[in-house]
């Protein structure tokens, strides 16, 4: 199998993680192949808070239903990845949304998360991308200004265990031909 294809493949959402920190090197290399996810324009509109502090990850659980499976992978990573976006940037035009989808943030966010996800997966690392929690609440605790909204939360660590993936629907099931 191409070696892009099996990265894609054996990706898996990671929950649990190793107690064991991740160096400013590897770190840089994920937020590297993040830096150059494409995105509406090359607007870019991400802006990143990297969590590594126990007490910042402690707060930002609180955001996060006790029954969302990845729930203690918010505070069990050893990093914490917000995934926060500047506003009325993305599929906008000079001040004015150019689609009747208006803000395409969520779109090349999930493009920028993919790119982390990927890339740590390529590197050993693993991710999840935590999107059910109280995004407004998340945001007071990261002190974000009105112009960003945060997104998601992605823990990044190395994995302590990988489950099996999921089943995914066959091609035929959702691909159309005219
Ligand atoms: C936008 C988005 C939001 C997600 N939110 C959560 C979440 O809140 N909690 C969680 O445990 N997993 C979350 N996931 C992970 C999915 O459950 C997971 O990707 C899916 O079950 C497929 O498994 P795989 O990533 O191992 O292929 C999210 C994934 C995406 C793309």
């Amino acid at each position: 199998m191409n070696n892009l294809l099996q990265v894609i493949k054996e990706r898996r959402t990671i929950r649990k993680y190793q107690d064991k920190p991740i160096s400013d090197e590897l770190l840089n290399t994920i937020l590297e192949a993040g830096r150059w996810a494409q995105s509406w324009a090359n607007t870019q509109c991400w802006h990143i808070i990297v969590v590594k502090d126990g007490k910042v990850k402690e707060e930002l659980q609180k955001t996060v239903p006790s029954g969302n499976p990845s729930y203690q992978a918010i505070v069990d990573a050893p990093i914490l990845l917000c995934l926060c976006a500047k506003k009325n940037v993305s599929g906008f035009y000079k001040g004015n949304a150019c689609t009747p989808f208006g803000d395409w943030l969520l779109f090349d966010m999930g493009v920028f998360a993919q790119n982390i996800a990927l890339s740590a997966h390529s590197l050993g690392l693993g991710t999840v991308i935590v999107g059910l929690l109280d995004q407004k609440m998340a945001q007071q605790i990261l002190k974000l200004d009105d112009d960003k909204e945060l997104v998601a939360l992605m823990p990044l660590g190395f994995p302590a265990d990988i489950p099996s993936a999921p089943p995914r629907k066959e091609i035929k099931d959702f691909v159309q031909y005219i």
